[in-house]
């Protein structure tokens, strides 16, 4: 991709919304008003079913096409795009990167135009490239939407939204929660999207739990306090959130710290969470490393929310597909 300052990452808030307020690609949870926030969680829950029912199912994209162009692994996201946009009665385009012309050196605008020439109405995009999404948003026709499935260490919009949809189905009041995020902070577009999206929410206490390596680097979570005692972090919480180790962002992870310093100091589990409030919850973006960040019977145990997070996944797409395709006119 060219340099180009348009992409730099923090000046997606406004590109994001149309000019009457209104959610048209979803770049970023930073910035993003509370009102919108509160109403996309609210459709989400509305299409969620209980546990052994019938998925909710509607017509409402019907014609319409949903590309998933993902440039970087992805397990939980990518389904849930796949299978949020069927349910909406769409058609899903799963382009398989491996083999897909960008391997031959094709940029991901042609990419993209190539997409847009058959009729794709809206590109969900995962890239390890910070800025790429927006860079897309800024070239795509009027009437395409562009979401966010997970960019570099940056952002992961719908993450967070589910991260905060399970919580509240989970805590009621925000503003009296203490939450800890635990583990690899600075690479983690986890810890950005969610932390973000809960301090618009009004957090009470937001704790940054990782090793000083592993601390957030910049100033888009100086709203959060940040620790490097994993037992400071977890005491009295109500939440607790652990990050896997971003390998993939870690140049020599071998210089950066040792995994067994890292279970033995930063690892949770049930003996951890002794600290914490009896009725805390545990939660794990996905994919797990069982072992490491946390240990298996706690991810297995009563606290842990983890499933609950990917089922809340389907609802928060369905919810966000919905959304911009009503604020283009694509519904
Ligand atoms: N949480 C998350 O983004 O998981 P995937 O990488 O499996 O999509």
């Amino acid at each position: 991709m060219n340099a180009d300052p348009q992409t730099l990452p923090g000046r997606d808030t406004e590109l994001q919304l149309t000019p009457d307020g209104r959610l048209r690609h979803l770049l970023t949870l930073k910035g993003l008003d509370r009102d919108l926030l509160v109403r996309l969680l609210d459709d989400a829950e509305s299409y969620l079913s209980p546990v052994g029912a019938a998925p909710v199912r509607s017509r409402l994209l019907a014609g319409r096409t949903i590309g998933n162009l993902f440039f970087e692994p992805s397990t939980r996201t990518r389904a849930s795009f796949d299978l949020a946009g069927r349910r909406l009665g769409a058609d899903v385009l799963n382009l398989d990167v491996n083999t897909s012309s960008r391997k031959k050196g094709e940029s991901i605008l042609d990419t993209i135009y190539t997409l847009e020439a058959m009729a794709v109405d809206v590109m969900v995009v995962r890239d390890a490239g910070a800025g790429i999404p927006a860079y897309i948003a800024r070239h795509v026709h009027e009437h395409v939407c562009v979401l966010n499935a997970g960019e570099a260490d940056v952002s992961h919009p719908t993450q967070g939204l589910l991260d905060l949809l399970t919580i509240r189905q989970h805590k009621a009041d925000f503003a009296a929660l203490t939450v800890a995020i635990v583990g690899d902070i600075r690479h983690s577009r986890v810890a950005r999207s969610t932390a973000q999206g809960l301090h618009t929410l009004g957090v009470g206490d937001l704790r940054l739990v990782s090793p000083p390596a592993m601390a957030a680097d910049d100033d888009d979570l100086a709203f959060a306090t940040v620790t490097d005692s994993l037992e400071d972090g977890l005491r009295d919480a109500d939440v607790v959130m652990a990050l896997r180790i971003q390998k993939e962002r870690i140049d020599d992870l071998d210089s950066v710290l040792s995994i067994d310093d890292y279970v033995a100091n930063f690892g949770i589990n049930e003996e951890r969470m002794r600290v914490a409030r009896p009725d805390a919850i545990v939660m794990h973006p996905g994919p797990m490393n069982r072992g490491i960040e946390i240990d298996g019977a706690l991810a297995d145990g009563r606290r842990s929310v983890i499933t609950r997070q990917v089922t809340n996944g389907v609802g928060v797409r369905m919810a966000v597909l919905a959304h911009v395709a009503r604020a283009t006119g694509m519904v």
